[in-house]
């Protein structure tokens, strides 16, 4: 029977299926649900986690296509953040445990020594029409004052709004890119989009340039027929935003860097840490995991406010490249007295539009944090970064990652082995001095049930 079952189950997904956007949630669900071996369970499973009020339910299956339920990722809260001498409870989304515990712990070291202090370095983004164009490049050069004019007027119905807020189209320029392949040529456009992330806008802005291009290129008489006409290959914003770079940084004396660590002095601390940081500007490998972990802090606040944290790490990563090879974001600097542990990282964050207000817990977030301009939301993104990162190279340095890693995850295990609220209680008193392990709590649970 249950080789009938799977055999069928193995036929089942050989199909193609057709139409599955078009099914109600409930037939999405059903026909999922037949794919595993307990298709009623698993209908109970998936909609246990709908939310119980409908209409939210609704909003969230509106986000995205094919929706059949949610999935849940803990929402934690990071406190005492001092930022340029504000005081902020940030809120992170995150899975992995021991992150929200890092980012506190950093923030509550700091907090002690003068708090975080952060600046934004500047706010364009980028946005590119990529063309084709047969003719000479000093041709399109010449025409390039009109035709800024002529794109700037025929985009004005979608700037008009932002130019209000202050923002909109900074500059356009052209770049030949001919000598990398045949004809072809960018449209390069810089833009402010204020406190929006600005994708949608960015990219209706420039089809409408690759429109425009087109239309001003057809009506330049004294051009050849051939001049005359362009490919539009594709019209889009960059996620590259290294000009959209905020900086944050931790400074304080060594003297208070004194109690660190039972076995280092302040200044023996200080540099430990700095050729740990060193080792991730010079060892791609080190450095792909060093910037792991500030991202583990900035995508937390991305998530919970409703960001794009894909477009955020695809520039971290990209600009962390920008010297020729890939290197850590975060430096230190130790001048006679002082340690300073710097970040200085592209973050295009938006506090309105997008998700910012449609997600009831990014609106929330948002509001925990005192609404932020999408400047301060910067800030504050890169400095859970920065805590997250002065975290781990400060046990890496010290006292090994696991040990606090695997206190926290010790939860996880001992809902791996479905341990109840009372043997959980005793496990967390028996690990506080013992190592937490896979198999030493998999030995213990056994032991108390024995
Ligand atoms: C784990 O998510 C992040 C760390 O590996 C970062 C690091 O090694 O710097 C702890």
């Amino acid at each position: 029977m249950r080789n009938q079952q799977q055999a069928s189950m193995k036929r089942k997904r050989d199909i193609i299926i057709k139409g599955f956007s078009k099914l109600l949630k409930e037939e999405k669900l059903k026909l999922v649900a037949e794919y595993f071996e307990n298709p009623g369970e698993v209908i109970s499973l998936l909609k246990s986690f709908w939310h119980t009020d409908e209409s939210q339910q609704k909003l969230f299956d509106e986000f995205s296509e094919n929706t059949i339920t949610n999935f849940y990722i803990p929402y934690g809260i990071s406190p005492n953040v001092i930022i340029n001498g504000r005081n902020y409870l940030v809120p992170m989304v995150i899975e992995e445990s021991s992150v929200v515990a890092a980012a506190s712990a950093a923030a509550k070291f700091w907090s002690e020594r003068g708090g975080f202090h952060a600046e934004i370095v500047d706010v364009k983004k980028i946005g590119q029409v990529h063309f084709s164009w047969s003719g000479k490049p000093e041709t399109l050069s010449q025409l390039m004052p009109q035709l800024k004019e002529y794109l700037i007027q025929s985009a004005k119905p979608i700037t008009a709004n932002m130019e209000k807020r202050g923002g909109g189209v900074l500059d356009i320029e052209l770049v030949n890119m001919t000598d990398k392949l045949e004809n072809y040529f960018q449209l390069l456009v810089t833009f402010d989009t204020r406190d929006s992330m600005g994708a949608n806008f960015i990219n209706s802005v420039l089809e409408e340039f690759g429109q425009s291009l087109r239309h001003f290129l057809s009506e330049q008489i004294q051009l050849s027929i051939e001049e005359r006409q362009v490919e539009i290959i594709m019209a889009i914003l960059s996620n590259y935003t290294p000009e959209c770079v905020v900086k944050t940084w931790v400074e304080c004396s060594i003297d208070e860097l004194e109690n660190v660590d039972e076995k280092l002095s302040g200044i023996a601390f200080a540099r430990k840490f700095e050729k740990a940081v060193k080792i991730a500007q010079i060892d791609t490998y080190r450095a792909t995991t060093h910037n792991k972990g500030i991202y583990n802090g900035i995508d937390a606040v991305a998530i919970a406010t409703g960001n794009d944290f894909r477009a955020i790490e695809a520039a971290g990563h990209t600009y962390a490249s920008r010297n020729g090879h890939y290197e850590s974001l975060s430096r230190v600097e130790i001048d006679q007295n002082t340690f300073r542990f710097i970040l200085e990282v592209p973050l295009a964050l938006g506090t309105v539009g997008g998700l910012t207000s449609l997600h009831p817990l990014a609106r929330q977030s948002l509001e925990l944090l005192g609404n932020p301009t999408a400047n301060e939301l910067m800030m504050i993104a890169a400095v859970m970064g920065l805590a997250n990162n002065f975290s781990a190279v400060k046990s890496l340095t010290t006292i090994g990652i696991q040990a606090g890693h695997m206190k926290m995850h010790l939860f996880n295990i001992l809902n791996h082995f479905k341990a109840s609220e009372a043997e959980k209680s005793a496990a967390v008193d028996h690990f506080k001095d013992q190592k937490v392990s896979f198999s030493s709590v998999g030995k213990y649970i056994a032991s108390l049930r024995s």
